[in-house]
């Protein structure tokens, strides 16, 4: 039914505006609790042997939405409604920016991938800390993802995190660092272990002090050079970090200027996925995102090592009961091996 959507009006209509549409129309359903309460009963994922815990939180799946696609935390409910097991809201900056001029999202139809520049358009973190501070109608695990103000400079980026940090760190279930969008001059420059040291330094101490501990995390390029994701791995590891995203979009293209997400980004995330747990083991929740479309995706980096699988690119080419099917197939594929809890599966395969 979404396929014949997609291809006959859909792929031939501006996709950012059908993204602010959908999501116009996600925050409705976040404001309208009998329908979103409704949905959730029949979408969300209530198999036990999905439940996973990491970092002190309970997860009812591995499986949850990438940072991205709800910017403004405005219907991070509604998508848990629709079945994803954790929404990562954001990225979010300190200070409410547009963003890089229009159009800056293609869709790469071909590979089922995605092109874009969107440069963190966003409402700001004070914005998106009212937007958190409503209560939660249905059970959702809800992520913040908060990056660098375009205008602030590179000697300040520190501070603009902590700003940030401040006000999203008491109101996330876990906190992400994100140094590695292609579309903000500059920011991944962040990655490079002198300057990433003081400014997860810096976010963690916020993250630590507020009355539940947040979680930390970092998000990682996939671009980077095996060498630096050691170094990042081994640093977050120092600081004692909860976890790693693996990965962003790719520049590795020759579309569009811009990050690539979706189908050709696969290889290189789960590459990044088996280095990383090759050097940190169990000892941090490495969180695997890049080209995943299917059950046998999430599959793959469960037995690589993931404790928690990410899509954004997937839900674009697969519709809104993207994550209900897959959280579906993937109960299905546990029954089949006979396992009890998907626990069992993370790190099988891994060296
Ligand atoms: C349109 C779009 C916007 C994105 N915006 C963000 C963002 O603001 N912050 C971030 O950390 N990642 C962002 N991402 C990257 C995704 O979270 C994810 O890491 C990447 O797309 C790879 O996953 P996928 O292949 O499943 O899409 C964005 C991706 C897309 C397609």
């Amino acid at each position: 039914m979404y396929r014949l959507l997609f291809s006959l009006v859909l792929r031939h209509l501006d996709p950012e505006r059908i993204h602010h549409l959908t999501v116009r129309a996600l925050a409705l359903l976040s404001v309208l609790p009998v329908v979103r309460k409704l949905l959730h009963r029949a979408l969300a994922p209530r198999d036990p042997a999905l439940r996973v815990s990491a970092f002190g939180v309970h997860f009812p799946s591995p499986f949850g939405l990438a940072a991205g696609f709800d910017k403004d935390a405005a219907c991070a409910e509604a998508l848990s409604a629709l079945g994803f097991g954790h929404v990562e809201v954001g990225t979010v900056t300190a200070h409410a920016q547009p963003g890089n001029p229009r159009p800056r999202l293609f869709r790469v139809i071909g590979e089922r991938a995605v092109i874009n520049r969107m440069g963190f358009n966003n409402a700001g973190a004070v914005a998106a800390a009212r937007r958190l501070r409503r209560t939660r109608g249905v059970p959702a695990i809800v992520g913040v993802n908060i990056g660098k103000t375009k205008v602030v400079p590179e000697s300040e980026a520190a501070d603009d995190y902590v700003t940030s940090a401040k006000e999203l760190a008491p109101l996330a279930d876990y906190l992400v660092v994100n140094v590695s969008s292609p579309n903000t001059p500059g920011l991944r420059n962040l990655q490079a272990v002198e300057l990433l040291r003081p400014l997860l330094a810096a976010v963690k101490q916020v993250a630590d002090s507020t009355p539940r501990r947040t979680p930390l995390l970092v998000k990682i390029a996939p671009d980077l050079a095996d060498d630096d994701i050691d170094a990042v791995a081994d640093l977050a590891l120092e600081l004692g970090l909860d976890g790693i995203i693996a990965t962003n979009t790719t520049i590795k293209h020759s579309g569009e200027t811009g990050g690539l997400s979706g189908r050709p980004l696969k290889a290189r995330s789960v590459e990044v996925l088996r280095r990383l747990r090759g050097r940190v083991g169990d000892r941090l929740t490495l969180v695997s995102v890049g080209g995943v479309e299917n059950v046998d995706d999430v599959w793959e980096r469960l037995l690589a090592g993931a404790t928690l699988v990410q899509g954004y690119t997937g839900m674009i080419y697969g519709g809104p009961l993207w994550a209900h099917t897959l959280h579906r197939d993937l109960s299905r594929r546990l029954k089949r091996h006979g396992v009890k809890s998907v626990t069992e599966v993370i790190g099988r395969t891994a060296a």
